[in-house]
């Protein structure tokens, strides 16, 4: 991205080519944007963002947050960080560097060029919570050294980061507390509950539902998200966050199960295995600062709505 001439926005979207990456970019350019995105492809993927590329307001970087970026823009959204245990596991100590190494390259850019910007945080900075649902005021409960720690930790690292730029050198930041998302585009081999089940459904093979069931869960449609952080990013420059972003609508696992199956069409089973021990009964956000603070923004895409678009998506994938 070079020097402005246009009256256009420059966005740059860091994990661009991910999951909600993606669909970032697509409204970012849709609401008249110029989109730099920047990715190095460890978990997004190419085909997440090829209908994009002929655009000319639209540019394609390979690129590693944690080295440092030079670029002109207005706007940071720094999505950058595989947010599956099976992806950020796999080389935990890159998951720390990419949060904590990125978080610094990204608002060092931010310093340098005066954007905004705004940091894709998670609800896993809450750790195992005590408290429910969680409010943004709650410091978590999290473990310094376990499995999820480089995840965890990494994120909460990030914001300490954020809020510290924001104290010491006066940036802009947006801190968004993401709690469950899914939608197409979703990998499908992550291991998260509704791309599992799809797939299991697809294939016919047995539904796995760990304990009863019985235990909640609260998803978020990937646009009433993507929605959220644009709103995010535009509010006054007093709001910094973190705010809790995701949908607040609890579901039970089996009942999740359930509606796969029938939308699906599958003769699936639905198999009920042991619960593992750190698994929570209940997960839900507290989104009333968001509500608050958005100019009205609640989610609105209903989960069957919702499952029907992401279905189709698994659907096309397996076509294709
Ligand atoms: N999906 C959710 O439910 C959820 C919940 C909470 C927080 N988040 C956060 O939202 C962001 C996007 O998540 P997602 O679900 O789209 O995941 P994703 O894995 O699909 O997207 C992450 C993107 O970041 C890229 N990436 C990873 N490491 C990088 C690096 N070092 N440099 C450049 N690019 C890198 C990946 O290639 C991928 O395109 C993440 O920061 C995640 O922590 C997601």
């Amino acid at each position: 991205m070079t020097r402005k001439y246009s009256s256009r926005r420059r966005v740059l979207v860091t994990g661009g080519a991910g999951f909600i990456g993606s669909h970032l970019c697509e409204r970012l350019l849709a609401d008249g944007c110029d989109v730099l995105c920047a990715d190095n492809f460890f978990t997004g993927a190419k085909d997440n963002i090829a209908h994009l590329v002929g655009n000319p307001h639209f540019e394609l970087q390979r690129h590693d947050v944690t080295f440092p970026l030079y670029v002109e823009v207005d706007e940071i959204y720094n999505l950058a960080c595989p947010a599956a245990p099976i992806h950020y596991q796999f080389d935990p100590v890159q998951t720390t560097k990419t949060s904590v190494h990125g978080a610094i390259n990204m608002l060092g850019l931010a310093k340098r060029v005066k954007a905004k910007i705004l940091q894709a945080s998670t609800s896993e900075v809450y750790g195992d919570p005590e408290v429910h649902p969680q409010v943004e005021s709650y410091w978590g409960h999290v473990n310094p050294i376990g499995v999820r720690s480089c995840y965890d930790e990494g994120k909460r690292c990030a914001e300490t980061l954020f809020f510290d730029y924001h104290r010491q050198h006066g940036l802009r930041i947006k801190v968004a507390r993401i709690f469950n998302t899914y939608g197409p585009r979703m990998h499908p081999n992550d291991g998260r509950v509704v791309s599992n089940f799809i797939v299991q459904a697809l294939r016919g093979e047995p539904i796995t539902v760990y304990g009863d069931g019985s235990q909640t869960r609260s998803f978020c449609y990937v646009d009433d998200l993507v929605d959220a952080l644009v709103r995010l990013m535009a509010t006054g420059d007093e709001v910094t966050g973190p705010v809790n972003l995701g949908n607040p609508r609890e579901f039970t696992i089996r009942g999740l199960a359930e509606m796969v199956v029938e939308r699906t069409g599958s003769k699936s089973r639905i198999e009920l295995r042991p619960l593992p021990s750190d698994d929570p009964k209940q997960r839900r956000p507290d989104i009333s600062l968001a509500r608050k603070t958005l100019g009205g923004w609640e989610p609105t895409t209903p989960l069957e709505a919702g499952l029907a678009r992401t279905i189709d998506y698994f659907r096309g994938m397996r076509a294709g």
